[in-house]
């Protein structure tokens, strides 16, 4: 387990630590055979990795064509904080539909409605091919021994063979698991996100407040924040990388392993050795941040400015880094700079203000609470941006 940024750093650039853990579990994912990008490795891992890339920056990911596709769902969403006039909102799920939708206009070209039948199915699949991914089953392998092991894979493996009728070409499977990735690997990690950085505004309503005052100065009232505001708003983007550190919601990232004996700091990592790499504890290290139980976006700023910290890496780093880094970082920073700019965040009358509770999985999310999104005088959204 690595506990240490630059040690992160040093072992996850080298080739020889792009390895996943080679389980059944993990195979049975993807039709019975180690496909597409999230737990893949070598040859292929490289080949799927590049070709979704590809597609992908083909399709405008990491340019600002893609903005208009994430601000429609910005757009949709301040909406729908807006109908709820005032009543308190379940914060759990509620991003999901946004936050899914981008990718699936990507992809496919169309989007889902939040009154969808199709789409409770939809992410309870990509839940569970989630949490069958990274969840204790693969890190603690001796679980998936005969007694308990057998009966689980044969019950997922059915599932998955149930659904594989048609797919009969490699090709198509290889499709179908590079897709799956990018469903499972976005839409989670980055509604659960949001429902953490909803958590830290209600916490802290001077944190918002200061971020508010920001944007009413730098955008004003009656439109949406955008890409072209983000280098004019420092406080904005401090609380976004503080939001990132806190929740840590990828706390152990994707375990990998060594493809080979891999020689760091004096110490020898045998080859096939799983490697973790404790984002929390990055995140938390208290040799490196002041307090850092605390939510103090102003660790980001230096003279007035926002400043990218090395050892804050919520995407991971190396060759494996987060294939959607530049996406999840225009989506987070759009929607929670929307949320701020359009809402105040408050305990809903009589209750009592949540705690900050981790429940602990495969991803670390926030224990469900409720909240309003009480209307500020920024209005009026012009939904051309
Ligand atoms: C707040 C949002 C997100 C966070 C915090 C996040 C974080 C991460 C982390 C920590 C990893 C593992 C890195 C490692 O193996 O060391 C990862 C992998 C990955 N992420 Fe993200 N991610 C986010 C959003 C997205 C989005 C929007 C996409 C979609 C394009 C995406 C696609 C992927 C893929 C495909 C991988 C696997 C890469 C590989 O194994 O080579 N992620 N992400």
């Amino acid at each position: 387990m690595i506990f240490d940024a630059d040690l992160a750093r040093e072992i996850l650039s080298k080739n020889e630590s792009t390895g996943r853990p080679h389980l059944e579990i993990l195979k049975m994912r993807t039709f019975g055979e180690l496909r597409g990008i999230l737990f893949n490795d070598g040859a292929s891992w490289q080949r799927q990795r590049r070709f979704a890339l590809h597609h992908l920056r083909d399709l405008g990911m990491g340019r600002s064509t893609l903005e208009g596709i994430v601000q429609r769902e910005v757009t949709d969403l301040v909406q729908r904080l807006r109908d709820t006039a005032g009543r308190p909102v379940a914060v759990d799920h509620f991003f999901n539909v946004n936050v899914l939708n981008v990718p699936w206009e990507i992809v496919a070209g169309i989007r889902f409605q939040p009154d969808d039948p199709r789409l409770p199915v939809i992410l309870r699949s990509l839940s569970d091919a989630s949490s069958r991914s990274t969840g204790l089953l693969n890190l603690i392998p001796v679980l998936l021994g005969p007694q308990l092991g057998a009966p689980i894979a044969h019950k997922l493996y059915s599932g998955v063979r149930r659904n594989r009728d048609g797919l009969v070409e490699i090709l198509k499977l290889t499709l179908y698991s590079v897709l799956m990735d990018l469903f499972t690997a976005s839409t989670g990690t980055n509604s659960v996100t949001l429902e953490w950085a909803v958590l830290l505004l209600l916490l802290h309503p001077e944190c918002g407040r200061r971020a508010r005052q920001e944007l009413n100065s730098v955008v004003g009232p009656g439109r949406l924040v955008t890409l072209e505001d983000r280098a004019r708003l420092p406080y904005t983007q401090a609380l976004l990388a503080e939001v990132l550190r806190r929740s840590s919601t990828l706390a152990l990232a994707v375990p990998h392993r060594a493809e080979a004996d891999i020689t760091v700091a004096g110490y020898r990592i045998p080859k096939d050795s799983r490697l973790l790499v404790n984002l929390y504890a990055i995140h938390h290290d208290p040799e490196y941040w002041v307090d850092p139980l605390e939510f103090r976006p102003d660790r980001f700023l230096h003279d007035g400015q926002y400043r990218p910290d090395k050892h804050l890496m919520p995407f991971g780093v190396g060759k494996r880094v987060c294939m959607g880094e530049s996406l999840a970082r225009m989506e987070q920073f759009l929607f929670l700079a929307n949320i701020v700019h359009h809402f105040e965040v408050l305990t809903p009358a009589g209750e009592k203000a949540p705690r900050f509770d981790y429940i602990c999985g495969t991803r670390n999310s926030p224990a469900p609470f409720r909240v309003v999104f009480r209307p500020t005088d920024a209005q009026a959204v012009n939904e051309s941006g």
